[in-house]
């Protein structure tokens, strides 16, 4: 509850300090965790949900991607706009929520989310991002995990990434009604890990001849 607050502070009032705190939790790490995710994006279509200040978002549209951003901050929005401008930049931004995407059916190859927010156990987020990939579209999650035995390693790595017990498994149940095929991949070998979870949706049935 004082965490979904304080990152809910962190999202808005205190989105100038995102960059930082996030870079200090990570101890350097976190752009390097995040741009795992590139590596499983399919175009042409992406759609970044939750894009934070818009490093991804500014990233893919450098490499060309047909990109678009969906946050629900304004702060984080206007963060990010002031960071596009100066990068001579130009992405299609959508302020919203991950419930409720403001987007036709079929319309992305990827929908992205690094570090995703409580929208990842929540299945009417999952719902609308089965609904606006294209068939044979994907899903891309990426997050990290600890992978030691180490306590004092999982005393610092609690303070920064406090545990929830039952986030699991609503986001297990949540992508299971998603109806998207699930996979899960590790990436690196250290103590902390990226976690990318990918959802595939069928092609379509071929039309009976
Ligand atoms: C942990 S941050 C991740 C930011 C960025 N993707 C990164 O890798 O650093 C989660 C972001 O999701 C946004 N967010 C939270 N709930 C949301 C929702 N329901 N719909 C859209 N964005 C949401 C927050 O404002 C925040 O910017």
């Amino acid at each position: 509850m004082l965490y979904t607050f304080l990152y809910h502070q962190l999202y808005t009032r205190f989105a100038w300090a995102y960059d930082g705190v996030s870079w200090l939790v990570s101890l350097g790490r976190w752009a390097s965790w995040r741009r795992v995710a590139l590596d499983f994006v399919k175009g042409p279509d992406v759609l970044e949900v939750g894009f934070g200040t818009g490093e991804l978002l500014s990233e893919m549209a450098g490499r060309g991607m047909a990109v678009t951003g969906l946050e629900a901050s304004a702060a984080m929005h206007s963060i990010t706009s002031r960071k596009l401008k100066r990068r001579q930049q130009s992405v299609e931004r959508v302020q919203g929520f991950a419930q409720q995407l403001p987007f036709a059916d079929g319309s992305f190859d990827t929908v992205l989310a690094t570090f995703p927010a409580g929208f990842v156990t929540d299945s009417a987020a999952h719902r609308e991002f089965a609904r606006v990939l294209r068939p044979g579209g994907r899903l891309v999650f990426v997050d990290v995990a600890l992978y030691t035995d180490n306590r004092l390693f999982r005393f610092a790595y609690g303070l920064a990434f406090p545990p929830k017990p039952k986030a699991a498994t609503r986001f297990a149940e949540a992508l299971d009604e998603s109806g998207l095929h699930i996979s899960r991949c590790i990436v690196g070998s250290g103590p902390v890990r990226v976690v990318v979870t990918l959802g595939e949706k069928a092609v379509a049935d071929a039309a009976p001849v």
